[in-house]
């Protein structure tokens, strides 16, 4: 078997892996770094479930290998808290009910961090379609649609207190 030594960077810190080098991004995260919040869905890069970001747009990590990733920033739905706070994704998915069974919530949830980084203000289309790829059997998609709006404008809100502060 082709093993690779690599440094990946994850959540902000450095890891030193021996890697076959067919092994995915998803199976790295998982199986040899234990983060399993990003979830294992179809394998096929058609569910969404398995999202993280790498240098903040969102990558399908059941396709991604890691030999190719060195020197990138990858954050996976544990490095998203905020100096120990959850993300206001976090706590809006949790107060608008848009999680269910959680299954595809991390990786939905990274598809959005990455939208309001690059947009603070999307419309409903705008989020649907950055969501298009995360697919969800449980919710019915509006109460996500609403997290992600809610958690866009709190993170407006909060902008624009710390700018006048
Ligand atoms: S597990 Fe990667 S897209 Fe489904
Ligand atoms: S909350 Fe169950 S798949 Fe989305």
């Amino acid at each position: 078997m082709d093993v690779r030594i690599i440094t990946l960077r994850v959540n902000g810190e450095s890891h030193a892996l021996a890697v076959p080098v067919h092994k995915t991004l998803l199976e790295v995260l998982r199986e040899d770094l234990h983060l399993t919040g990003t979830k294992h869905g179809c394998e096929l890069g058609e569910c969404g479930a398995c999202t993280v970001l790498v240098d903040g747009e969102p990558v399908l990590s059941c396709l991604a290998l890691p030999i190719e990733l060195e020197g990138r920033e990858i954050l996976t739905i544990e490095g998203l808290m905020e100096n120990g706070h959850p993300h206001p994704l976090q706590i809006a998915f949790a107060e608008t009910g848009a999680v269910q069974c959680g299954y595809c919530t991390p990786g939905v949830v990274l598809s959005a961090k990455a939208l309001l980084d690059r947009n603070p203000m999307p419309t409903r289309r705008e989020i649907a379609e950055a969501l298009s790829g995360n697919l969800c059997r449980c919710t019915g998609y509006i109460q996500i649609l609403e997290a992600v709006e809610r958690a866009a404008a709190r993170m407006r809100e909060m902008r624009s207190i710390s700018d006048e502060g």
